[in-house]
């Protein structure tokens, strides 16, 4: 998948899927599987570093991470998330961030709101930074929106998120992320853009859809939002290897002679 193929993906009605990825192993089995497009997303923060939100990713971990998933998946198409604050401290400031998330090997970036953002996504798109969208449920500003919960539900809020969907194209935005919106909301923002829309809890008439990539694979039983579905009972399946594991030391199965040198 190349930047190009956003829009014509968009225009011949093919649907991108994309998923997180915050590490090497898990970069290879993706590149070699049949999705489209990786987020390093900084909910990394939770997922790999058990944060309770997004706001603990800085610049050089969001780095770090990238790095690890570009050497993985040298076939796939990378996004990496500029991180809480990393966009809003001035130009220079922010073009540094970009720079550096760049350097590790992204194709593009991702940042979450329109409001006091389109200038810079301007100025990096004209500096040869592809910039992706991210409206909705933007988990940077948690504190701001009181929770983890779907928004664009009253009138104002659905017309101001179209108003600022339609900002980021005109901006310069190849693709906006829609997280946490009513089917709705999802579907008129896509009819208006010429650009994809990717959704995570924002219904069938995205042009694509992203989820964390542990969040797919059951890696965590506790966390069942609405718009899940897994795809494996990972944490399951990981546990019971690893108690037969245990099991084999415990009752000197293993290693055995084939697997020991002579
Ligand atoms: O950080 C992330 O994982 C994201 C996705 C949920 C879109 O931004």
């Amino acid at each position: 998948m190349k930047i190009q193929d956003f829009k014509t993906h968009k225009q011949s009605g093919r649907k991108i899927s994309m998923v997180t990825c915050y590490d090497h192993w898990s970069a290879q089995i993706i590149n070699s599987s049949n999705v489209d497009v990786i987020l390093v997303g900084d909910s990394l923060a939770m997922v790999m570093h058990g944060h309770p939100t997004t706001l603990a990713a800085t610049v050089p971990l969001m780095a770090l991470h990238t790095a690890a998933v570009v050497k993985g998946a040298p076939d796939k198409f990378v996004i990496a998330d500029l991180p809480f604050m990393s966009y809003r401290k001035g130009l220079s400031e922010n073009m540094n961030a970009m720079e550096e998330l760049m350097r590790a090997g992204a194709q593009a970036l991702k940042l979450e709101g329109a409001k006091g953002n389109l200038e810079l996504i301007r100025h990096a798109v004209d500096s040869g930074v592809p910039i992706q969208g991210h409206l909705g449920l933007t988990p940077q500003s948690i504190h701001q929106l009181g929770g983890f919960k779907v928004q664009g539900r009253s009138p104002q809020e659905y017309s101001d998120l179209v108003v600022q969907a339609q900002q980021l194209e005109e901006a310069g935005c190849f693709s906006v992320v829609l997280e946490c919106v009513p089917t709705p909301l999802a579907e008129t923002i896509s009819s208006k853009l010429s650009i994809p829309t990717i959704g995570i809890g924002a219904g069938l008439d995205t042009d694509g859809q992203v989820l964390v990539l542990q969040d797919m694979l059951g890696m965590n039983p506790k966390f069942k939002p609405k718009f899940l579905r897994t795809y494996l009972d990972g944490f399951e399946m990981l546990k019971n290897s690893l108690n037969e594991y245990h099991n084999d030391v415990t009752a000197q199965q293993f290693p055995t002679e084939k697997e020991s040198y002579l």
